[in-house]
């Protein structure tokens, strides 16, 4: 058992360190190439060895997630109580597919599962399918969806497909996240007959435009909102989405992978009015929960529509019929690991309590970072900061778009490079902005303050040097 130890001692290490790392990786993913560069071994290794080896080659390549000043894409930081019940799940080889192959692993999802509806305060008799994260969450609960509104039709789409079925018309938001497209690529929705609603500057749907639109088709249809725009961290209008959607006849399905947390703070839990009328919602653990990737759940209102697209079964897999909750009947994979016990870790360990603490606190810096970003000459606060979301522009309108881009670009870069914090960038609204994702459990005021101080200094330095692109950028 030394290797446990090993693995243990060589993580304990890190994760007691990574604080007084620079944020960024150390090595490329080129320079790691050249460091893994090896032909398969003829002959095996002691495991001791083994793991050392991959952490010694293996760290310098390390993005330092866990590190509270990491406020890079939208990525929670993991905390040692669930990265130590994912360990066990591991170790415990625990298969979570049925009943009969982990009474354990199914027991703690379905505890899971009741604690995720009440904190998110969503419909008690939904289905909760552990998945791997928001991407296969929408495809899973959108595949019931697709299920569910064509049987509505008169059409069996689990027995007879999608060929000569009647077509459901696929409504979103302009700034719909892109892992839905691709959820809905999977399930035979090409990305050209999708149907774009418009939406305001913060990225927020427009009922009356979805309105309009669903009044000029006939057919199923099927309406994808966000709680939690990937930029801006903007809410869609729920409960005038959700009466369309019921005037309609159609279903409702939410991408809050990291903003349907929100509905678990009482102050912030306005922004998700409404949702509960949903038929479907998809939420990520491993983002706000800080669970281990991979770590999402798809939730499903009408949970036989979920079984009836999800249900695998064959005569040597044992029959689910105790209780209604079969884990293989949720989800796209039979064989998986015990998803359940890792969130079941981070809600026990948090409570309730600490997760309102928990979200509050990061939107509350997201507040910080925004106000003493928009008192810097220069900087500018692109969105309503609602949630835990900042993007920022560097330049003055007469600048122009290109060396305002440039501007992003070079403070981005330097940010990155020295270390303290790291930060990522996006297109919004014709503009390059530096993005800050406030997410990482142990985040601070400090933290934040140390966060601004970095980006007005790299400003700073920029405006004072312009960078060399600038001069093609003018
Ligand atoms: C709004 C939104 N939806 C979906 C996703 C995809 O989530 P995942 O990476 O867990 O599949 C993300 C990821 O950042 C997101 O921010």
């Amino acid at each position: 058992m030394d290797v446990f130890e090993t693995a243990y001692r060589r993580a304990a290490v890190y994760r007691s360190g990574v604080a007084n790392r620079q944020v960024r990786s150390q090595r490329s993913y080129c320079e790691m190439q050249t460091q893994f560069a090896a032909p398969l071994p003829e002959t095996g290794s002691p495991d001791c060895a083994v793991i050392d080896e991959l952490a010694d080659i293996g760290e310098p390549g390390l993005m330092q997630i866990t590190h509270p000043r990491f406020f890079g894409w939208v990525m929670g930081a993991s905390s040692a109580v669930s990265v130590a019940a994912d360990w066990l799940a591991s170790a415990w080889g625990q298969n979570a597919a049925m009943h009969a192959s982990s009474p354990t692993a199914a027991v703690v999802e379905e505890t899971a599962a009741g604690w995720l509806l009440d904190i998110l305060d969503l419909p008690r008799e939904a289905a909760v399918g552990f998945v791997s994260g928001a991407t296969i969450g929408s495809f899973t609960a959108l595949a019931a969806a697709r299920g569910a509104l064509l049987r509505q039709q008169g059409w069996d789409c689990e027995a007879q497909g999608l060929f000569g079925a009647p077509e459901i018309h696929v409504f979103v938001g302009d700034d719909v996240h892109t892992s839905v497209l691709s959820a809905l690529r999977y399930l035979g929705f090409g990305d050209q007959r999708i149907i774009r609603v418009e939406t305001d500057m913060q990225g927020k749907m427009s009922a009356s435009d979805l309105s309009r639109q669903c009044a000029s088709c006939c057919g199923p249809k099927l309406i994808i909102a966000q709680a939690g725009q990937i930029n801006t961290g903007a809410f869609d209008p729920f409960s005038k989405l959700a009466d369309i959607a019921r005037n309609n006849g159609a279903w409702l399905h939410v991408d809050g992978a990291f903003g349907l947390w929100a509905r678990a703070d009482p102050n912030l839990r306005s922004l998700t009015e409404g949702i509960e009328l949903a038929d479907s919602w998809v939420v990520d653990g491993h983002k706000w929960l800080q669970v281990p990737f991979d770590s999402g759940y798809a939730i499903v209102r009408d949970a036989d529509a979920l079984r009836k697209a999800m249900t695998i079964s064959a005569s040597y897999l044992p029959l689910q019929e105790q209780g209604d909750r079969a884990p293989s009947y949720l989800v796209p994979e039979l064989s998986r690991r015990a998803r359940g016990l890792p969130t079941w870790a981070a809600l026990k360990s948090l409570g309730r309590s600490g997760v309102i603490e928990m979200v509050s606190r990061h939107c509350a810096l997201a507040r910080q970072i925004a106000q003493d970003a928009d008192a810097t000459p220069g900087i500018q606060v692109m969105n309503d900061v609602v949630l835990n979301q900042v993007i920022l522009r560097f330049g003055e309108d007469q600048d122009g778009p290109d060396k305002r881009k440039a501007f992003a670009t070079a403070v981005i870069d330097l940010l990155v490079q020295e270390g303290t914090i790291f930060v990522s960038g996006a297109a919004w609204r014709g503009e390059r902005v530096m993005r800050i994702s406030v997410i990482s459990g142990e985040t601070t005021m400090k933290d934040a303050s140390i966060a601004t101080d970095a980006i007005r200094r790299a400003w700073e330095r920029v405006s004072a040097s312009p960078p060399l692109n600038l001069a093609a950028a003018q």
